[in-house]
């Protein structure tokens, strides 16, 4: 397992890759990784001859008030991490590798990212594709592998991906979740022992919306409301959103009907989680 910081070595080592004729595939992270990460990595190893993946706290996909400076890193753990689950290089590279003087090039999308999360983090999908166009296009991978934790990002990252012609396969793994339910997220870090207990109501309150859904509630506005009510009984709980789209363009929907993501974000106490499932 090697670990590179330039552009310049991971073409380098991907040309010698490409060069004995083997199939790479790309893991996308911020680091500080935890088993969901692991559980697409192993996929990327499954799948693919050689699997790259970059750990890079990406900058411009944080707002001004958001966590960028707290967000945790620990490249020794992430090391560890990768040669656990069988992958070949770890791409970590410094801000100004990826970001130079008078970088002025974003890749901006609509439609899936005007509600959800990209309604209440400005610019953050806009960080997003950015640095994934850039990850592509350094890597060039067959496949690249994301996680449904983050299914706004997913859905988004398909459809730049087909608006802009990228030859890449995008690959969506399952969430992974701690024993009791919660979401693996390395901002769950941030969570004091109270809170921690608390987060439950997210999966808790997913739990719930889909157990209506089963019982053949077809409403999405019933589901909602299902669900915020749970929410809003623990104290700790703030719902920033709770709502029904269409997974592949993130449009309201008013029938939960096939493909459709119900999604959830909500702060405990100062940490803002995500959690979501898939109608069928
Ligand atoms: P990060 O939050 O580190 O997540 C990297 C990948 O791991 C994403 O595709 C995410 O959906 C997936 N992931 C995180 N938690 C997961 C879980 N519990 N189960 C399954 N998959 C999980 O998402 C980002 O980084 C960044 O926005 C990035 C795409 C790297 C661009 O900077």
């Amino acid at each position: 397992m090697q670990i590179v910081k330039t552009i310049e070595e991971v073409r380098a080592a991907v040309r010698a890759w490409r060069a004995d004729g083997l199939s790479v595939g790309l893991v996308p992270t911020m680091g500080f990784l935890h088993e969901g990460h692991r559980s697409l990595i192993e996929r990327s190893v499954a799948d693919n001859d050689r699997t790259v993946v970059s750990v890079f706290v990406n900058p411009i996909q944080f707002g001004p008030s958001e966590d960028l400076e707290a967000y945790p890193r620990d490249i020794e753990r992430d090391k560890t991490v990768v040669e656990g689950a069988g992958g070949d290089l770890i791409f970590n590279p410094e801000p100004s590798e990826m970001y130079p003087p008078h970088f002025t090039t974003f890749v901006d999308t609509t439609e899936t990212t005007e509600l959800l999360c990209g309604a209440r983090r400005a610019g953050h999908f806009r960080g997003v594709c950015t640095v994934v166009s850039k990850l592509f296009n350094i890597v060039g991978p067959d496949r690249a592998y994301f996680g449904q934790k983050d299914a706004q990002q997913l859905a988004t990252v398909r459809r730049f991906v087909r608006d802009l012609n990228f030859d890449v396969e995008i690959v969506a793994c399952p969430i992974v979740r701690e024993a009791d339910g919660l979401a693996k997220s390395s901002r769950n870090t941030y969570l004091s022992t109270d809170e921690r207990k608390a987060a439950l109501i997210l999966s808790e309150s997913l739990r719930q919306g889909k157990a209506a859904i089963e019982r053949g509630e077809r409403s999405a506005q019933a589901v909602i409301d299902v669900i915020a009510d749970s929410l809003n009984k623990e104290p700790l709980a703030r719902v920033d959103y709770v709502e029904a789209v269409d997974l592949d363009n993130v449009q309201r929907v008013e029938r939960i009907e096939e493909n459709t993501l119900v999604a959830i974000a909500v702060y405990i106490g100062k940490t803002r989680l995500i959690d979501n499932f898939i109608w069928k």
